[in-house]
């Protein structure tokens, strides 16, 4: 579906992209035609994943950085600049989560999601974003959300990321207004269960709970990286130029299923079906 050279010429610099679906972007990216600045909090999978861009032929360098942190990341940027001359895009993919019922949440947890999610995609948005504006230069901003901000239901047990989520689409839609005057675009994806190490520890730590989750799935399956790179790709090109502001849900229908008021019907064996339309009133 795409031509090789889609992201040509581009230099793309991924928050939390040593690892997980940072880690899948960046390499589709590559394949793409982009160069990738990677940050992320530790060397060893940064340096790691750099290699594997550049067996697929493409420039890749990278910067430890925790992007709750705006001095390291104005510092991150600069040596992405000092190795690419400039970077045109960026993917705000760096994220923290984990199960818990709220009311055992210290303030410090609470913070740590919130900083690494809402304050970390702000401050890498506004090192990037006064930089492009200063020097008149087009952008573009990918942001991860989640399918609980997306539709606005929130989620329980997950109450920080709920919140910082919300926040990161807030500041899609409002920064996507205010800075295409710039020619700066921001867009956002919510993902549904994508397996990835970090999450599957924090999330579905168990395999009782994994396989309860893909049974409950309408397509009883978990999402495959490269569908959600593909789409990233997508966002981020060309291609998508007017689509502005958008947050676009890739979960195989996970959340309309727990809203549709009789979906949990899926579940029922034909035996049941039978019995029931048998008993219905026609
Ligand atoms: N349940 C409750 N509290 C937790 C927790 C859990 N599972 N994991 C961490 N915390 C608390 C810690 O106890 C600490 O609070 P305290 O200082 O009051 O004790 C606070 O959160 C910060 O933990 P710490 O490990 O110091 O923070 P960190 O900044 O190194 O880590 C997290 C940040 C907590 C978000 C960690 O889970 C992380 O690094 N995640 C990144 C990867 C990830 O989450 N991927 C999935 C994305 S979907």
């Amino acid at each position: 579906m795409f031509q090789t050279d889609l992201l040509k010429g581009r230099t793309v610099l991924v928050t939390g992209g040593g690892t997980g679906l940072g880690r899948s972007m960046a390499l589709r990216f590559a394949e793409l035609g982009a160069n990738l600045f990677l940050l992320g909090r530790r060397e060893e999978p940064l340096a790691k994943t750099c290699e594997e861009i550049r067996g697929k032929k493409a420039r890749a360098a990278y910067a430890t950085c925790d992007v709750r942190d705006f001095a390291a990341v104005e510092n991150a940027i600069a040596a992405a600049e000092k190795e690419f001359e400039r970077i045109d895009t960026l993917v705000n993919n760096a994220a923290g989560n984990f199960i818990a019922r709220t009311e055992k949440l210290s303030v410090n947890a609470f913070n740590s999601v919130v900083g690494i999610v809402l304050q970390g995609t702000f401050q890498c948005t506004l090192a990037l974003g006064r930089k492009w504006i200063a020097a008149k230069q087009p952008g573009n901003i990918l942001n991860i959300a989640a399918t609980y901000a997306a539709v606005g239901s929130g989620s329980g047990f997950v109450v920080p990321s709920a919140c910082a989520k919300a926040g990161v689409l807030a500041m899609t839609r409002s920064l996507a207004v205010e800075w295409a005057r710039y020619r700066i675009r921001m867009n956002a994806i919510a993902p549904g269960p994508f397996p990835t190490e970090g999450a599957w520890s924090r999330l579905l730590p168990s395999k009782d709970l994994e396989e309860r989750a893909r049974q409950a799935h309408p397509m009883k399956r978990f999402g495959r990286h490269e569908e959600l790179a593909n789409l990233a790709a997508y966002l981020l090109s060309d291609l998508s130029e007017y689509i502005n502001g958008e947050c676009v849900v890739i979960d195989g229908g996970l959340w309309l299923r727990g809203a549709g008021e009789f979906n949990d019907f899926a579940d029922f064996p034909d035996a049941a079906w039978d019995a029931l339309e048998a008993a219905r009133k026609k």
